[in-house]
Order: C-alpha cells, then sequence, then structure tokens
C-alpha cells in the first residue's frame, strides 16, 4: 500500500513535470515516512532545491494518504496519515491471510524449474540438496506471483556409468545386498570397477558393449538398469518427503533417448555439425569451447540430452522461461546449451540458476566415495538434535517428532537460502538449528511467540484504537509488513530467494524488538487490540515467508 503511495507521488510529479524518473525514499527512523530529493532537479533546472519544493507542493498535497509536507536540507520530506493507512495495512494482511502478497494465476506465463535433479546409482550429494531448496523455494515464489510453474526433476539416469555397473553387478554384485542399501551398495560397485579396471582394461570394453547392448534396449540389460533406477528412486523419495518437495515430472535424461536423433538431424540440416577426431561437435567460436554432441562411437552425451530436453520442453510445456537449478561448476555447459540453441535459431530465455559449494570448516564436503558420511545420517543427526533442544526448552511438547523434523529441516533450509546463492555455504549443524542468530529456528520461534499470545486472546477489530501505531515502534514495522509484496517480486526477477529469507529474518528480528521493548497484553482494551493485529499480520507475513522458502511455520515448539 505504502508502495501504492509512491507511486501515486511518482505519477503525479511525472504527469505535471518534464521528469523521466523520480525517487521516492523511505528514510530511516522519524525522519519522515517518505522523502523526494530535490537536488538532482535542482540541477538540472538550475533552481534552488526550495524553489522545486515550491513548485511540486501543491500537487502532492491533495494525495488522500498525506498529512503534511515539510522542506528540510534539499529534501521534500512527506509525513503520511498513519493511523488509517496503518489500520488499511494491517486489516488487509489479516483478511488476505496466507493470499497476501499473492498474484492472480496467469495461465499464460510459464517457467519450467528444472531442480535437483540427482544421479541414479550415486548418492544424494549435498549439491542435489542446494539444487532442490533453491529450486523448491523459487518454484512457490513464482507460484505466489501467478505463474504457472513446471518442476522437472532432471534424473540422471542414462550414460556411461550405466554400462560399469552393469558389468560390475553381474561380477560381483548381489541381489540382496542392492536391496539393503541400494545406492551405496552400486556405488560401491562403481568404486570396486575403476579400480579393477586398472588392472585390467577389457572391462573398460565390456561396459562399452554393455551400454551399446543398453542402448539397443537388451531386455535383461534393461531390466538391471530399471531395477537400480527403481532401488534408487526409492532412496531419493524418501528424502524429497522428508524435505516436503515435490516435482511435476521425473522425466530424466533417458526420457530422452529416442528423441535424440531429430535434434542431431536438426543441427545437421542447419549445417552446425562438424567432425573433429570422429567426434561430432557444434563450434561455438572463440568464446567457449566446442560442445560434444556425439562420441566417435556414436555415442550421445549430456548436452545431446539436454537440447533434446530443451526442444521437448518448449514443445510441451511453451514455456517463457526455463531455469536450470545447477552448481557454479556447470557455468560452461548451460552456457553452450544456450549458445547452441541461439545457433539454432531460437531466442529461449534460458536461465542457469548457479550455486555455490557446501563446506564444511571451509573445505569442500563431498559424497564422493563415501569419504563423508551420508547426507541422510547428517540431516538424522539435526533432526536428532533439534529433538533435543526443543525437549530442553518445553518438555510437555506433543508431537515432539513432527516438530522436530520441521525446526531440522527448515534450519538446513534457511541456512542455504540466507545466503547469495551463488557463494559457497558453511554447514555447521550446531551453528544453524541455534534458536537466536541467523537461523531458522530463530524465525520459527518468532511465529510460535505470537501463536502463544493469541491463542489467548481474540482479535476485536471494534475495540481496536489504530492511533497508536502513529507511534515509530509501530509504524516502522508496519512499513515493512507493507513491503511484502515487492519483496516477493524482486526475489522472483533475481530468482533470488535469499530477497525473502532476509526481508523474513529482519521482520522476526524487528518483532522481537518490538517485543522486547513494549508490553503487548495490556488493561486498556482498545491498546490491546491494536497490538493483537499487529502481531497476528507480522506472523502471517512470516508464515507465508517461511512458506515460500520451504519451510514449515509452527504453532509451538
Ligand atoms: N544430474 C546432473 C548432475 O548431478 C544435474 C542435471 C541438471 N539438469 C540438467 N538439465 N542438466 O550434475
Amino acid at each position: 500500500m505504502i508502495e501504492h503511495i509512491k507511486g501515486t507521488i511518482q505519477t503525479t510529479i511525472k504527469d505535471n513535470f518534464d521528469v523521466s524518473d523520480i525517487t521516492v525514499e523511505e528514510p530511516k527512523r522519524g525522519l519522515a515516512d517518505l522523502a523526494i530529493p530535490l537536488f538532482p532537479f535542482a540541477k538540472q533546472w538550475k533552481k534552488s532545491p526550495k524553489a522545486i519544493y515550491d513548485s511540486f507542493y501543491g500537487h502532492l498535497e491533495p494525495i488522500a494518504d498525506i498529512e503534511s509536507i515539510e522542506f528540510s536540507n534539499g529534501f521534500m520530506n512527506l509525513f503520511l496519515k498513519r493511523a488509517p493507512l496503518s489500520h488499511r495495512i494491517l486489516t488487509d494482511v489479516v483478511i488476505r491471510d496466507h493470499g497476501y502478497g499473492s498474484v492472480e494465476p496467469d495461465q499464460s506465463k510459464t517457467v519450467v524449474i528444472d531442480y535437483s535433479s540427482p544421479n541414479i546409482a550415486k548418492s544424494f550429494s549435498v549439491g542435489h540438496l542446494r539444487s532442490t531448496v533453491i529450486g523448491n523455494a523459487l518454484k512457490k515464489i513464482y507460484e505466489k506471483q501467478g505463474y504457472r510453474v513446471v518442476g522437472i526433476n532432471h534424473l540422471g539416469d542414462w550414460g556411461t556409468q550405466f554400462g560399469k555397473m552393469i558389468v560390475a553387478y553381474q561380477k560381483w554384485g548381489s541381489k540382496e545386498a542392492i536391496r539393503r542399501a541400494p545406492i551405496e551398495e552400486l556405488q560401491a560397485l562403481y568404486v570396486k570397477f575403476h579400480d579393477a579396471a586398472e588392472q585390467d582394461p577389457s572391462l573398460d570394453q565390456k561396459a562399452r558393449d554393455a551400454l551399446l547392448k543398453l542402448e539397443e534396449k537388451d531386455p535383461d540389460y534393461l531390466e538391471l538398469w530399471q531395477w537400480f533406477k527403481d532401488e534408487s528412486l526409492r532412496e531419493f523419495m524418501s528424502m524429497y518427503d522428508l524435505l516436503g518437495v515435490t516435482f511435476d515430472t521425473y522425466d530424466g535424461e533417458s526420457f530422452y533417448n529416442d528423441k535424440m536423433d531429430d535434434v542431431v538431424r536438426e543441427l545437421g540440416d542447419q549445417k552446425l555439425l562438424q567432425i573433429d577426431q570422429g567426434a561430432t561437435i557444434v563450434d561455438l567460436g572463440e568464446d567457449m569451447p566446442p560442445a560434444l554432441i556425439k562420441r566417435s562411437d556414436g555415442g550421445t552425451l549430456y548436452m545431446t540430452r539436454d537440447l533434446a530436453a530443451l526442444l521437448y520442453r518448449h514443445r510441451t510445456y511453451a514455456f517463457d522461461s526455463i531455469l536450470y537449478v545447477v552448481g557454479n561448476e556447470q557455468q560452461l555447459h548451460f552456457k553452450q546449451l544456450k549458445a547452441i540453441s541461439r545457433l539454432m535459431g531460437y531466442d529461449f530465455d534460458i536461465e542457469h540458476i548457479n550455486f555455490g559449494l557446501v563446506l564444511i570448516d571451509g573445505k569442500k564436503m563431498s559424497t564422493r566415495k563415501g569419504k563423508n558420511k551420508k547426507l541422510r545420517d547428517v540431516i538424522d543427526r539435526a533432526i536428532d538434535e533439534a529433538g533435543k533442544a526443543i525437549s530442553g526448552k518445553n518438555p510437555e511438547l506433543g508431537s515432539k517428532d513432527e516438530i522436530a523434523k520441521a525446526v531440522a529441516i527448515g534450519a538446513i533450509i534457511f541456512n542455504d537460502l540466507k545466503n547469495e546463492r551463488h557463494l559457497d555455504i558453511d554447514f555447521d549443524l550446531d551453528h544453524m538449528l541455534k534458536f537466536e542468530g541467523q537461523t531458522g529456528p530463530y524465525i520459527q520461534y518468532s511465529s510460535v511467540r505470537i501463536e502463544s499470545i493469541l491463542r489467548e486472546h481474540e482479535i476485536d477489530l471494534d475495540t481496536m484504537d489504530p492511533s497508536f501505531y502513529e507511534q515509530d515502534t509501530y509504524f516502522e514495522i508496519i512499513k515493512q509488513i507493507s513491503q511484502f509484496p515487492t519483496i516477493i517480486t524482486r526475489a522472483r526477477e533475481h530468482n533470488a530467494p535469499s530477497v525473502i529469507a532476509r526481508y523474513v529474518l529482519s521482520l522476526a528480528q524487528s518483532f522481537n524488538r518490538f517485543y522486547g521493548n513494549q508490553r503487548i497484553l495490556i488493561d486498556d482494551p482498545s491498546h490491546l487490540q491494536a497490538n493483537l493485529l499487529f502481531i497476528k499480520a507480522i506472523q502471517i507475513v512470516l508464515n507465508e515467508g517461511l512458506r515460500l522458502l520451504g519451510m514449515k511455520a509452527l504453532k509451538e515448539m
């Protein structure tokens, strides 16, 4: 609503003066509610700031929400009718509830988000966790803004490793062992294959033959591959259940097996293919290395499948933009993908939503070769720790397991999303599970605090006196609440869930400051009611912010 007033001010000035752009600031604390810096106009029109002020004054003075206007130090300071405006803002939030900040669904705006996308028969890495968490938040943010979102898990379920896996399974594998711990066992077989192939290079040839047979759809091999895939998926699904993440499709790399010929043909027809040492490539000029489309033995590659997927997705979903949530290390791959699509004459809006590494004690955390603990074990430990922490705080709590889960997962998600995504993040369980500081539990706890007050007291809008909102302690936070819709837009425009995470954190901090300085439960019913409406609105925004990040708001903890 305050954004709206700013907009009215801007158009009023633009309509009456020859200006293309006008800044309306929200000065921090006290000075004014809104302020227009006059120096830029003074300079442009060679007049004094006061003269500009005088000429603007008559146009802005009639705007309904403006209480008074003052000239101060080259600024036009605007004071708003805080009480009625606050009343409108807060009741609007409470009436719209979690719909506050939502944009009407518009089926004509479609975005495809490719996220998580782990590799079959390999463990779910911390990188995949980041992709899952960031992609899921983006999905919710776009949906909130009215977009139709197609969430795709582009499973890594095809490629050379499956030839190796099949050979290794035939030599050393056991059905029971895989049933027991599918990913660990398959990964162990893979490692074993590599070690053995160093001694016996004929194994590599066997693996290539196996892959060829697989690509020719040999029923026995296909069955084995399907089984590996099913077992892996079972583990992935339990991770998604835990995180509360869903996808619209799991069409992964293998889905494009029968769709690659067409793409290669299209590339050929457009004279984009070259043969280089037997391999088929697309030359991408000086800026980047050529992209490999087919191996010398005719085998296809990750890029070939991504090209087929891109065209298929455009045909199927008619997207306006497509986002790939994948780590920084695949920068070149997506640059090439985009470049090839341009050469083919498509002008798709392709965005690589890149992100940094996960560090433990400043070192890269990897799940490769089982050197580090399994991610699932780490998460289970987080749940354990969260359980202990909440039991300590609140021994009488019911449904403790559910709450511990929500706190632990929330902690992990917030620890990720509070950072600009391209940066590396630290993964320090003890730190992220704290109830103070920039943590998930801190925000969940703020909402729970409000919940426990509201449980005992009914909101009654008729008794409430909005004049209390004229005080800075209230109005500063009300301004913050009114920024929520703009914050969501900014998060979407930059594909940056961190914008929402930082906002929610700052709102929680504002609330806790207020809570520390101001008694909420007071005898005067008109003031009490003003407080209740105020904290209810804060809670709605906190909870909706948490939801957009993929975290759960709790009623108790
Ligand atoms: N499976 C890949 C990996 O783990 C990520 C796939 C990302 N999506 C894509 N369309 N390339 O590295």
